[in-house]
């Protein structure tokens, strides 16, 4: 796959077939991830993927109850969800969230028919930045396999029932990053549209400033008449 492709279009799924991954394809999308950068490449992550049905179901009840938690600080105006960057489109983003919702409903319904689970733990994770490159190369690298998935974080709610579950050596400092729901998507793969534009969130030497092109549209699919979509400002 062409690796703007895969940029472009890997979206979260969260409608997924039941149908199994094999195991040579969570292989190479785990063997892609290793490859990912990583502070002094000390290289603390481990990977435990969760095809057990028995499993499965014990995760979801909590993730219902997880998130149920998540929903609740979102309408009381907390938590990750609720604030949108400065400037952008308020109804937008309630528009976003209410897709979101739709989508995510889905998922915690339909939990028990997911066929593989990947919780990431990682060692003093720097706020989350020593392991989302990882994370964010596995999804790619399941993009190029036709694999979909989403990556939550709402079971860190559990944190220590889900150490418990998987016998997680919690003692030698490793804790939960994300968990990453993954199967084959049951729509179909299109591109992050929903995005402020780049003249809209860079500058070029000041904050304040214009970064210098304007871009209208995502730069993918390529546009026989691409120039003319990139407009010069300032
Ligand atoms: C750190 C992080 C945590 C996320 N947590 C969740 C989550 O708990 N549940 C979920 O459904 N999506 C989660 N997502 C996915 C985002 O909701 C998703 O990327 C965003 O809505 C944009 O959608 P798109 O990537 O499909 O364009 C998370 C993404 C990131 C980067």
């Amino acid at each position: 796959m062409e690796i703007h492709e895969a940029l472009y279009t890997t979206r979260m799924m969260r409608r997924l077939r039941p149908d199994p991954i094999p195991l040579e394809t969570q292989t190479r999308m785990i063997d892609a991830a290793v490859r990912a950068p990583n502070g002094g490449n000390t290289q603390r992550w481990h990977f435990v993927t969760v095809d057990d049905p028995v499993l499965i179901r014990e995760f979801a009840h909590l993730f219902r109850e997880a998130r149920d938690l998540e929903y609740a600080k979102f309408e009381s105006g907390s938590g990750p969800m609720a604030t949108p960057a400065p400037g952008s489109n308020i109804a937008a983003h309630a528009d976003t969230m209410r897709r979101m919702k739709g989508s995510g409903d889905y998922l915690a319904d339909h939990f028990e028919k997911i066929p593989l689970l990947i919780f990431v733990f990682a060692i003093d994770d720097l706020g989350g930045a020593n392991i989302y490159p990882a994370i964010w190369s596995l999804l790619l690298a399941a993009r190029a396999e036709g694999v979909g998935g989403v990556m939550t974080m709402v079971l860190r709610n559990f944190e220590d029932r889900v150490n418990q579950l998987l016998g997680v050596p919690a003692g030698e400092g490793w804790k939960m990053s994300a968990m990453l729901a993954m199967g084959y998507p049951r729509g179909k793969w299109g591109v992050a549209a929903n995005r402020r534009p780049v003249h809209e969130v860079s500058s070029r030497n000041r904050w304040d400033a214009p970064f210098g092109l304007e871009v209208p549209e995502p730069l993918w699919p390529p546009h026989r008449d691409a120039t003319a979509r990139l407009a010069t400002v300032g």
